[in-house]
């Protein structure tokens, strides 16, 4: 049950936070986590790999019973693409599938944004953070337009549920809450089941 290995992560970033290690050292850590999650493409179940011709897909995979952290599987159809947006909390992007590019911002003193570096495209197997300390805004798309790419991202927060900002390059920040795109969770704990194989 490859299943199983989600079950791991999560467990192992529970542990992390529980440790209450600084940001950096949480970035640090969870990277490596992540990075072992997204090395092999085997575990992430068919519903949550679903593109939808409307928009690209947020579907969480898992919420900290105290909200302390989510995972959740981006899936982006062809070009698809978000608004430049920020996330308020720590977050790690690392890649499943496909290949995506990411865009960072920053806020002026004016209020008025300035793209802060060049777009970089992060491959299958690749991890990037963000965070209000080293920069949590940012644009990102799928980086093809003829097939979907799908990342996995953790947050250190319920971030469907937690208000932020899009952007746009002159306009004022508009409120945003994400929300998510399914209605039910991978079952991760059925462990008489994964005995018996
Ligand atoms: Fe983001």
């Amino acid at each position: 049950m490859a299943i199983d290995k989600l079950r791991r992560f999560v467990g192992d970033i529970a542990t992390l936070v529980d440790s209450g290690v600084n940001e950096a050292g949480l970035l640090e850590q969870g990277a490596h986590a992540l990075r072992e999650l997204i090395r092999v493409d085997d575990w992430l179940p068919d519903a949550y790999v679903q593109p939808s011709v409307e928009r690209y897909q947020q579907f969480l995979l898992y919420a900290d019973a105290r909200e302390r952290f989510s995972v959740v599987s981006f899936v982006w159809g062809p070009g698809q693409r978000t608004p430049i947006h920020d996330h308020t909390v720590w977050g790690l992007i690392g890649v499943l599938r496909g290949a995506e590019f990411a865009a960072p911002y920053a806020r002026n003193g004016d209020g008025t944004l300035r793209q802060t570096g060049a777009e970089v495209r992060l491959e299958a197997g690749h991890v990037e953070a963000v965070s209000p300390g080293i920069g949590d805004i940012h644009r990102v798309r799928n980086a093809y337009d003829d097939r979907t790419s799908i990342s996995i991202h953790v947050y250190g927060a319920n971030i469907g549920a937690v208000r932020r900002s899009t952007y746009s390059p002159d306009g004022p920040p508009k409120p945003f809450i994400s929300g998510y795109s399914n209605h039910t969770l991978p079952n991760l704990w059925d462990l008489g089941k994964e005995q018996h194989h």
